[in-house]
Formats: C-alpha cells, structure tokens, sequence
C-alpha cells in the first residue's frame, strides 16, 4: 500500500534516504575508505565509456559522463533510440553501460545489443533483478531501490547517481571527500524532507502556462530531470536547459509570466556564470526561484530560495533533485492530476 501517503510517488520520494543506504550497504569500506564492488570482478578501469539510456536514466547517464570526464576517462552520453542511427565506434577497452531502471526498455536493449555487435564490453546498471538487461550484459551492478510503482521515476534516480557515484569511486580511487559525502547523503536528503517548503514555489509554477530549469555542470542533467518530471506530472510545458543555452534563442519565451527554477550548488565559477543567466532571465521580468545550496549568495536577487544541505559538490545534486522532485508533485496535486499515472505513459516501455 501507499503507506499512509497520498500517492505512490510521495511515498517513494520519502523512501529515499532507506534507498541510498541499501545502495551504500556492504560496497564502502569505512575502515580503509574504499569503495567495494564485487560486481566488478574482471572489469578494469574502461579507456572509454558510453552510456545509452532513456528518459529519467538518460538524465542519470549524462550525469555519470560528466564524473568519468572528471576523472580522464572520456566519456559520452547517447539516447538509446538514437544510438543505432549513427552507432558511434567502440574502440578497445571500451565499456558501454546500459541504464535502465526497469532492465526492459525496448530502446535501450536495442542500442545494447548494437554496441554488442561492434565488440563492446557492457555492464547493466539496473534496478529490477534478472530483468532482460543482466542477460545481456557481461556485468551487472544493481541500483537497490527497490520496487517503483509511481510511472514518473523518483527514488530509483538518486539510486542510479548513487551507484554512479560507487561506480566511479570504486574505479577512480576513492576520494574521502566523495566518500563523506555519500556517507552523509542519507541524513542530508531526510533533512531536505523534513525542513524544505516548496509550497509557494509549487503554487507560482503550477500557475504558469510554461517553466524553465536551468542548471550548469552536473546541474544540468538535474535541471533537464526537474523539467521532465514537473510535465510528465503537472502536465503544464516545462523544458530544462543548460544554464548558458538560454540566451540562445529559448529567451525569447521569457516574460513575467515564465518562472525559472536555476539550480546552484559549489562555489566555482561555474556557479558564477549561472547567477550571470539568472540575472539575464530576470531582467526580462521572469520569476526566479533558486535552489543553492549556499555556496553563494543569491538570496538577495531571486524571488525565492530554496535551501539545501552544504556536501560534496558531486552529491549536492542529488539534493537539489529532490527539492525539483517535491516542486513537480506539489504543483501537481495542487491541479489534481493523476500523479502515479500520468496520461499516455507507461511504466516500462517496451516497443521502440
Ligand atoms: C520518467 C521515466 C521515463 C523512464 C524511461 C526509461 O519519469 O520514468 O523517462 O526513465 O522510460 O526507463 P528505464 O529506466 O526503465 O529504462
């Protein structure tokens, strides 16, 4: 049952921190500060890697990209339907990662079994146990999450960028800050939960004809999964951009009437740069509600702030989603959809 939740979704929102730690659970070494993964017995640290996936998972693949770049692993990111349109070459030592959290997507073991054909080696990184995927992938690492019932992805998203996050550690060298971070991550995301009030940022954007979510970095796959979540749920137009992408046309949109959710967290120049597009959006009279960890001040010019823990710049997004997570079903409920099954979708996608 719903467990004394309205929705399916909310339930699974507030199933998160129980998620993180069944992904942690047994894969980090506190004592020696190592990451742990026995799924990857006889898979080195790959010289390239793609990821192919779909939607919510696609999100959780740029994300994963822009870590393995960090690292020096070149990395790309493809849309599973897309991949064998234009399969891009699969050189040696090349690993090709197929997310999905259901393990059935049509699209996604589509471009799995091209990569296949060109000789890469594949690792499925999933949340469903013995689903098609693990079949066909030489290594399989499980997200954890357990079963999702809502049709828009909650939990099993934070579960794919914390096992992202193992993934990377596990074959990078286990960065203590990193580790801190994921250690905390159950703590700070209840405290997300419990102290975070979207409620006029849920009623200014469920007001609105359309939104923008705008986001830099490893925010950016945050703003695009903030944005598709709040359509799929509210069914009110929302997009998500790269922060600096805006101006390049989509600005033309921008009215008081078009709210925009930026995500910033670190303290960079990164961050900087996002504040420059916000200030951009708000010149033309748009709404701006931030969500930053507090890193740097924004408080001062944006209509509305919403905060969220200080952690490791790699795991502050995983916070920021949730606030995105808890924006889209606030707005929804407040328009009365139906929120565990949006119209026209499904939740395992099986035809390409
Ligand atoms: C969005 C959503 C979909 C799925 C996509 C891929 O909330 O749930 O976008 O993420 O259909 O599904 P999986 O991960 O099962 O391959």
């Amino acid at each position: 049952g719903k467990g004394g939740y309205d929705h399916y979704m909310l339930k699974e929102i507030h199933e998160q921190p129980h998620a993180i730690r069944q992904c942690l659970s047994g894969r980090v070494d506190e004592l020696h500060g190592r990451v742990e993964l026995e799924e990857l017995d006889g898979l080195s640290t790959p010289k390239r890697v793609q990821f192919i996936a779909c939607g919510t998972s696609y999100h959780a693949g740029l994300y994963a990209a822009h870590l393995f770049r960090e690292m020096g692993v070149p990395a790309q990111t493809f849309i599973a339907s897309e991949y064998a349109t234009s399969p891009p070459p699969v050189g040696e030592d090349e690993l090709v990662v197929a997310i999905t959290q259901s393990g059935e997507t049509a699209d996604t073991l589509s471009a799995l079994r091209e990569a296949k054909a060109r000789g890469a080696e594949t690792l499925a990184l999933t949340n469903v146990v013995g689903s098609s995927v693990t079949r066909e992938c030489d290594h399989t690492m499980y997200i954890r999450a357990g079963p999702e019932i809502g049709v828009a992805a909650s939990k099993t998203f934070t579960s794919q960028l914390v096992a992202v996050n193992l993934l990377v550690e596990a074959m990078n060298g286990n960065d203590a800050g990193v580790l801190t971070g994921l250690r905390d991550l159950a703590g700070d995301l209840q405290s997300v939960l419990d102290r975070v009030n979207v409620r006029s940022a849920a009623a200014q954007l469920a007001a609105a004809d359309r939104c923008f979510f705008v986001g830099r970095g490893l925010n950016h796959p945050v703003a695009l999964e903030g944005a598709l979540k709040f359509k799929e749920i509210t069914y009110v137009h929302a997009e998500g951009f790269p922060a600096g992408e805006l101006k390049h046309g989509s600005l033309a949109l921008v009215t008081e009437d078009t709210p925009v959710v930026a995500v910033l967290t670190g303290d960079d120049e990164e961050t900087r740069k996002t504040i420059g597009n916000i200030k951009e959006v708000e010149s033309r009279d748009a709404p701006v509600i931030a969500v930053t960890d507090g890193r740097v001040e924004v408080a001062s010019f944006v209509d509305e702030c919403i905060q969220i823990p200080e952690t490791h710049p790699h795991v502050a997004p995983l916070l920021a989603n949730v606030v995105l997570q808890l924006i889209a079903y606030r707005s929804a409920n407040l328009l009365g959809r139906s929120i565990d099954k949006p119209r026209n979708l499904a939740k395992s996608v099986t035809v390409e």
